[in-house]
C-alpha cells in the first residue's frame, strides 16, 4: 500500500496512475477529498487524517508543496507507523545558492523538505526535477490566444524540460523498487531546447505558425509584474535565465536508466496536451 501527498497536483495525478495501472494499492492526502476525482480504487484522506492514512502503509511520496509546513511531524508519523520508504521529490536546483531558486519567492521549499526526509532515518530516495514541460503553459497560452507570436525575454535560454508523466514513472519506480534507495536523482527531458525553438514545436502540432519574438528583459519583467508575478520571483528567474545563458544546460539520462526508455521529448508532451493550446 502506497501513500501519496500532493496527489491532485501536476504530479500527484499522473503518479496516483502509474501507480495504479502498476497494480499498486494506493491512498491519497488532498485537502478536498470530495472534490479529488481520484481513479476508483484509491482510497482518499484529507491532511487531518494522516495518522490513519499512514496505517499499513509501504512506501510514502512526500511532495514538496503539500508536506511543507508539517514535514517533521509527517516523518515522524510515519516512523511510527513503520512505513518502510520515502520518496521526496525537490528540484533540480535544490543545491543552488537558496537566493537563486525563483520558486522560494513563491514559498517552495524544496531544499527544507528533501533535507528533512533524508535526515528522518527512514530509508528514502530523492528526486530531483528540471523545469517541468508544462510550465509553457503559463507562460505562453494566454498570449497564444491572442496571435501567433510569444513576446518574451531570453529567446536563447535553453533548458530539458521534463514531462510530467516523466518525473511520475521516476517517482512510482523509486517507490516500487529498492534499487534506488539513498539516491538523490537530477532528472530531466531528453534534450535541452531553446524558447525560441520551443514555440515553433507548439506550433507544429497544433497547426498554427507560431514563433518567438524576443524583448528586452527589463520590459518583459515589468509586464510579468504588471500581470501579477511576484517581483523577487520575477527579478530571481530574470536572473536565472541570464546566468544559464552562459553555461551548456544540464542534460542527464537518469530517467532512460531508470525506466529503460528514452525520456519524453518536447513534442510529446505538447502531443498530450495539444488541446490545451486552444
Ligand atoms: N514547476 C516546475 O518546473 C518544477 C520543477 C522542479 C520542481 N518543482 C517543485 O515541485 C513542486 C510543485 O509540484 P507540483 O507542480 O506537482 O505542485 P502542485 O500541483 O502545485 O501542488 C500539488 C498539490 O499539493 C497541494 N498543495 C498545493 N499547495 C499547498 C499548500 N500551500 N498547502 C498544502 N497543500 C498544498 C494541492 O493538493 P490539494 O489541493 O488536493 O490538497 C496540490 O494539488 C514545488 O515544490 C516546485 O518547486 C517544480
Amino acid at each position: 500500500m502506497y501513500l501519496v501527498t500532493g496527489a491532485t497536483g501536476i504530479i500527484g495525478r499522473p503518479l496516483v496512475e502509474e501507480l495504479l495501472s502498476g497494480g499498486a494499492e494506493i491512498r491519497a492526502i488532498t485537502r478536498d477529498p470530495q472534490q479529488a476525482g481520484f481513479p476508483v480504487g484509491v482510497e482518499t484522506f484529507a491532511p487531518e487524517a494522516i495518522h490513519t492514512a499512514l496505517r499499513g502503509i509501504h512506501g510514502l511520496f512526500v511532495h514538496p508543496r503539500a508536506a511543507k509546513d508539517n514535514t517533521d511531524e509527517l516523518l515522524r508519523l510515519a516512523a511510527e507507523q513503520g512505513v518502510r520508504k520515502v520518496v521526496v521529490m525537490s528540484a533540480i536546483n535544490v543545491d543552488d545558492d537558496p537566493g537563486q531558486q525563483p520558486s522560494r519567492y513563491n514559498g517552495d521549499r524544496n531544499a527544507e523538505v528533501e533535507r528533512a526526509v533524508t535526515a528522518s532515518g527512514l530509508p528514502w530516495v530523492a528526486v530531483r526535477p528540471s523545469s517541468f514541460a508544462i510550465n509553457t503553459l503559463g507562460m505562453w497560452r494566454g498570449q497564444l490566444a491572442f496571435g501567433d507570436t510569444v513576446r518574451g525575454p531570453y529567446g536563447g535560454f535553453a533548458e530539458a524540460v521534463i514531462h510530467e508523466r516523466d518525473v511520475a514513472a521516476v517517482i512510482a519506480r523509486a517507490l516500487l523498487d529498492d534499487a534506488l534507495l539513498g539516491r538523490r536523482m537530477s532528472i530531466t527531458g531528453p534534450e535541452a531546447l531553446r524558447l525560441d525553438e520551443m514555440v515553433p514545436i507548439i506550433g507544429a502540432a497544433i497547426g498554427r505558425p507560431l514563433r518567438f519574438q524576443e524583448v528586452p528583459a527589463e520590459a518583459a519583467a515589468q509586464a510579468m509584474i504588471r500581470n501579477g508575478l511576484g517581483e523577487q520571483f520575477v527579478r530571481a528567474l530574470m536572473a536565472r535565465y541570464r546566468r544559464e545563458m552562459e553555461r551548456p544546460a544540464t542534460v542527464t539520462t537518469e530517467v532512460e536508466t531508470i525506466l529503460g526508455r528514452p525520456a519524453r521529448g518536447f513534442a510529446d508532451w505538447v502531443a498530450d496536451h495539444a488541446g490545451a493550446w486552444s
